[in-house]
């Protein structure tokens, strides 16, 4: 085993709080929370998201930074030295999969990120809601420049990752964080305040609840709160694997929760009224466009609004980083810890391998027909990789985590780390609860009515 001074720990605990939320806070809380939203049906899709947020997913970060800090390795390291001679570490391998996967797609939305930066601080992307939508249709079907952004995000995110730990990724988000919350506010209070607010705010805030059953809302609702939290393949056990036995992983789990989940809602904040304060604005029509729609629009309502928009997409960008560098980790991790790669090594073959599997991906708006819209799936490239892996990948993965430390681990075993050198564990007869039964339970019947319902 490689000594934790050789893998790296956090500097400190607030150290570690950021990095976490710096992976969890991201294009899933600004970009995927509202797109999801609108595609949901509005409220009653925030409150089926808050349900998994608390009653799944809260219990399963417990779960996975526990993991990670008990057996201080890799995803795949862990299952396999807490259960040796089972298979478990397969799921390990998943997490090892998916992170891959989910990197291959994020980036092509977060190289978008970085071309708006550029787009609003010139203003470029100006005119009424029908011209900024056309804007973005334009710009989204230049493959060559779509895959350049996604190689810049990538090269930047393997160049974090050649630091290590700690150097890289406590810093770019700590500075980031803060910014990032503030900015959200001022656009938020902007938006609020707009002719047609309300209207937003109602379909935010008022669930139409004739829609609370349909397998659909319910699947992607809890897809994206995994994919907001960075649950469900390891990336958290890896975080908890640098984490110091000295801090108190239930106060951590809390405050990555709530910092994700308030980003995500104050994005929704954001995004609906100022939507609906636009003539003729459909939540539901946009797809991954939405707030590159929106946004520009709303920039154009603030003085020295292309400032505002260039900070918004800079932090933006930072904040897609911050978890880059998290979904890579976790495959980089696991080539040093199992196979004894050098880190070097690690980040340069899985970066190359990302990049291929991403190019489908970076064409699928407009640039290659066949990507645009599958045969036989009604889809395109980007939304198919997202929906295995979001939304079946993270909570199949969630599922067995919560059966390992359930069922197989114990959770008696599991308290007793989290609870090592006396850190406080309230409720946590009612984590061995959820965790045993209502995750599992919950993940699985989810899963398996939507298969039905296809
Ligand atoms: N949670 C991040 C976001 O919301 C994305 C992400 C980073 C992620 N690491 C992950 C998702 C690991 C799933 C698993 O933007």
């Amino acid at each position: 085993m490689v000594s934790s001074a050789q893998r790296g720990t956090w500097g400190s605990k607030a150290g570690f709080i950021l990095a976490a939320a710096g992976s969890a806070v991201g294009l899933g809380n600004i970009w995927g929370f509202p797109t999801q939203v609108g595609q949901g049906g509005g409220a009653v899709f925030v409150l089926v998201y808050l349900l998994c947020v608390l009653l799944i997913c809260l219990p399963i970060m417990v779960a996975e930074l526990t993991i990670g800090r008990y057996a201080q390795l890799d995803p795949v390291g862990s299952f396999a030295a807490i259960r040796p001679g089972t298979r478990w570490w397969l799921v390990g391998v998943l997490g090892v999969l998916a992170g891959a996967g989910i990197l291959s797609f994020y980036s092509v939305i977060a190289g978008w990120a970085i071309a708006y930066i550029w787009f609003t601080a010139t203003g470029a992307v100006t005119g009424d809601a029908e011209a900024v939508s056309a804007f973005f249709g334009t710009f989204t079907a230049n493959g060559p420049l779509n895959i350049g952004l996604m190689m810049v995000v990538l090269v930047t995110t393997a160049a974090v990752l050649f630091g290590g730990v700690q150097s890289g990724i406590e810093r770019v988000t700590k500075l980031m964080m803060p910014a990032l919350i503030a900015l959200l506010l001022i656009l938020a209070m902007r938006a609020i305040t707009l002719p047609g607010a309300s209207e937003g705010l109602a379909y935010y805030l008022r669930p139409d609840f004739s829609r609370l059953l349909d397998p659909t809302v319910i699947n992607a609702a809890l897809g994206q709160a995994f994919f907001s939290l960075s649950l469900g393949m390891g990336a958290m056990l890896t975080y908890g694997s640098y984490l110091s036995k000295r801090e108190s992983i239930v106060t951590a789990a809390c405050w990555v929760v709530a910092l994700d989940t308030s980003m995500a809602l104050l994005a929704g904040f954001i995004i609906f009224p100022s939507g609906f304060s636009i003539a003729g604005f459909d939540p539901s029509a946009s797809g991954p466009g939405l707030i590159f729609a929106v946004l520009p629009r709303l920039f154009a309502t603030l003085p020295g609004g292309h400032l505002f928009g260039a900070a918004f997409f800079i932090l933006l960008t930072m904040a897609a980083l911050s978890s880059t560098i998290s979904l890579l980790e976790v495959p980089v991790a696991h080539f040093i810890d199992a196979h004894k790669w050098s880190r070097r090594r690690a980040v340069l073959l899985v970066t190359i391998a990302v990049f291929l599997i991403g190019i489908p991906s970076a064409l699928a708006n407009g640039a290659v027909g066949l990507f645009g819209s599958l045969p036989g799936l009604s889809m395109d490239f980007l939304s198919l990789m997202a929906t295995i892996w979001n939304n079946f990948a993270l909570p199949i993965g969630g599922f067995l985590t919560a059966v390992f430390v359930g069922w197989v681990w114990r959770t008696d075993n599991a308290i007793e780390e989290v609870m090592r050198n006396g850190a406080p564990f309230p409720g946590r007869a009612l984590w061995s609860f959820l965790i045993r039964w209502v995750c599992p339970v919950a993940i699985a019947t989810i899963i398996v009515y939507t298969i039905a319902s296809m």
